[in-house]
């Protein structure tokens, strides 16, 4: 997990820790997505579970203010990539940086990783994530048609290169 390697990469900015998720954190995490997505986690408690145990492979880590979780990320080891497999803030926290905060993580985690992009795929309606991104600096790879199983909707298949810095020491 990230503490194994890294310390820098849990800090403490402005009341927000970022620590790493606990399997005792899943129905948190499914709080937020039913918060998001009309009251229905689309991600099973198994989902998380065994999204949890690929310890070697991947990572998540939550956002904790006074107590609350109030997001979280998952990351996994693919290939040349750290691939997002999941960012989500609550509602009443969102546009405050937080996001941003977890994509930095991400990079942070490609880089110790020695992984040369951080990608994702987000729904191609989700607007202000997309902008979001973009601004990080992520570039549309392609579309994925029908990706989504709930609504058939297309994703917009995303990627950031982190450039010859990838193995500098952070
Ligand atoms: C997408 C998501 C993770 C972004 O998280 P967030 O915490 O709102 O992200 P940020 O606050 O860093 O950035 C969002 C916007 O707020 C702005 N912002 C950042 N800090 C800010 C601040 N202190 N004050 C005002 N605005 C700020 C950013 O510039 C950004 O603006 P933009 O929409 O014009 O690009 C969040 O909206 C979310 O959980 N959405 C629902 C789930 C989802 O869509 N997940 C993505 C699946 S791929």
């Amino acid at each position: 997990m990230l503490s194994e390697y890294d310390d820098t990469l849990i800090n403490q900015t402005e009341g927000f820790h970022v620590e790493e998720v606990r399997m005792i954190d899943i129905p948190y995490l499914q709080h937020i997505l039913k918060q998001l997505y009309g009251g229905k986690s689309p991600w099973s408690y198994t989902i998380f579970l065994l999204e949890l145990s690929r310890k070697d492979s991947g990572s998540y880590l939550k956002v904790v203010y006074q107590g609350e979780v109030v997001g979280f990320i998952g990351l996994r080891l693919e290939g040349e990539a750290a691939h997002v497999t999941n960012i989500a803030i609550l509602p009443n926290y969102q546009n405050r940086g937080i996001g941003s905060m977890l994509l930095e993580k991400a990079k942070q985690y490609a880089r110790v990783h020695n992984k040369n992009y951080v990608t994702l795929e987000v729904k191609a309606s989700n607007e202000s994530a997309i902008r979001l991104y973009h601004r990080f600096g992520f570039i549309t790879k392609g579309i994925k048609r029908d990706y989504y199983r709930e609504n058939h909707e297309d994703a917009v298949d995303m990627s950031l290169y982190l450039g010859a810095d990838t193995n500098e020491e952070i």
